[in-house]
């Protein structure tokens, strides 16, 4: 079918932040929309393929037919992920996920009684790394949120990831990235020309995004 080339794909696909509690009215979050996320999953759909989204904090409604599933923490994302890896012909991951949470999260609201405060964070568990040791067929795609050789940075979490694809964006550049409609990005794959998308709308950024993953599946 050439208008669905992604008919009968299962794909996945992360959007969002993550939120990590502090106390019962605060948190630990970051600036993601879900924008991109988002956009990926409704441009797989309409090629066909059989989404599920699972979404960290977003304001953005559930796509229209795509099973959406809501979480906050780093731990749930990677719980909601792990429970459906072995189905999936196509994992991507666009949420933007806290590298580490609060390791005694308060159970009543923390006192101003202090003058300073000190919070001890422990690491998350890196999900894309933990995919990359147990995948088998699938087709593995990162996002780097970098601020700083982004190249180089990229390049080395494509490696350690053992993912297929990484997706570039620069996210000290306020025009694209984290909460705007527009991203720029650079596409890396192992033994492969780099590919660079010039800034245009995340909807587009995940139609060309699609396209080369559906070109890889077919060698
Ligand atoms: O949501 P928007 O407002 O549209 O913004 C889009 C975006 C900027 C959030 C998106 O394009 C993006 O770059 N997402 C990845 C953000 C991020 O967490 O990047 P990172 O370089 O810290 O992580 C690298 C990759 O590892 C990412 O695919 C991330 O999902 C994943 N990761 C990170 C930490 C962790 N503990 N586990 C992970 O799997």
């Amino acid at each position: 079918d050439k208008d669905k080339p992604l008919k009968g794909k299962n794909i996945l696909v992360t959007a969002g932040g993550t939120q990590e509690r502090i106390d019962p009215v605060r948190f630990i979050g970051n600036d993601s929309s879900g924008k991109m996320g988002f956009a990926i999953a409704i441009e797989a759909q309409k090629l066909g393929a059989n989404v599920t989204l699972v979404s960290g904090v977003s304001k953005l409604p559930d796509p229209v037919g795509i099973t959406t599933i809501r979480v906050k923490t780093a731990i749930e994302l990677s719980e909601a992920i792990t429970r459906r890896f072995a189905e999936q012909n196509i994992l991507i991951m666009a949420a933007a996920v806290s590298d580490y949470r609060v390791q005694n999260v308060a159970d009543q609201k923390i006192k101003k009684d202090e003058d300073t405060l000190t919070l001890t964070l422990e690491k998350n568990p890196d999900i894309l790394k933990q995919l990359g040791k147990i995948k088998q067929n699938q087709y593995l795609v990162g996002f780097a949120a970098e601020t700083q050789n982004g190249l180089i940075n990229a390049q080395e979490k494509l490696e350690k990831k053992n993912l297929n694809l990484l997706v570039l964006n620069d996210v000290s550049n306020a025009a694209i990235g984290f909460n705007s409609n527009e991203n720029e990005v650079t596409l890396l794959r192992p033994q492969m020309e780099n590919i660079f998308i010039k800034q245009t709308s995340k909807k587009q950024i995940a139609g060309e995004l699609l396209n080369v993953v559906i070109s890889d599946l077919k060698k």
